[in-house]
């Protein structure tokens, strides 16, 4: 009887815990919740585009972009954020190891050869960086060759009048998706 109930414990003890944190699962856990936003702002963006049109997609990123991956985030336990070296918000400038990493994969696609994401093992836990890609024409709309005469370009000048994140062409590196994965 004693024995049967220790053995319910742990085995509940284990679920509660999940999977422990090794350099596999880390990979995993930082490849869904970064899939997960990639997908999450697609979608919304998507959505808002279709109904209100470009100028209020804008909008909606200015205000919503940044609080949808802390959303994120949080579902999925990890710590998020989007850097770029060509940023449209200054806040979402790289740190100097995200430089050298983007660096990497920027000689790996003149090379023609696809960029790999890195783990990083922190005091923490694990950094999972993940290349972002342009690979989806609806992106080229507010980061290709934008018209500042249009609504869109002057919406974009009006909230973003230190704008670097235009000119991109398909399959074009836009950025990382930086995971920071705890050890718990
Ligand atoms: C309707 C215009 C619009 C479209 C379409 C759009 N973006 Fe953006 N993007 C923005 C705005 C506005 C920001 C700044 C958000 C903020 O202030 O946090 C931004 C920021 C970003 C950032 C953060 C880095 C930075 O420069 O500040 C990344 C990465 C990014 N966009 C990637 C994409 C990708 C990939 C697509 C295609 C799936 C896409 N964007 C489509 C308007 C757009």
């Amino acid at each position: 009887m004693k024995k049967s109930y220790s053995l319910a414990a742990i085995l509940l003890g284990t679920t509660l815990m999940g999977t422990p944190l090794n350099e596999t699962t880390a990979v995993q856990k930082g490849e869904s919740a970064s899939t997960a936003l990639v997908q999450k702002l697609g979608s919304e963006l998507k959505a808002v585009m279709q109904k209100d049109g470009p100028v209020e997609a804008v909008n909606f990123c200015s205000k919503n972009a940044i609080s949808l991956t802390h959303e994120a985030s949080k579902a999925h336990g990890v710590k998020m954020k989007r850097v770029t070296l060509q940023q449209r918000n200054p806040l979402n400038r790289p740190t100097h190891e995200e430089i050298e990493i983007i660096n990497t994969w920027m000689s790996a696609m003149a090379n023609a050869q696809q960029p790999m994401p890195v783990l990083s093992k922190t005091t923490a836990g694990f950094t999972y960086h993940k290349p972002l890609v342009i690979n989806n024409d609806v992106c080229l709309k507010c980061h290709g060759a934008v018209d500042s005469s249009t609504p869109l370009g002057q919406a974009l000048k009006a909230s973003y009048p230190a704008d670097r994140a235009t000119g991109y062409k398909m399959g074009d590196l836009r950025g990382m998706i930086v995971v920071d994965i705890p050890q718990e």
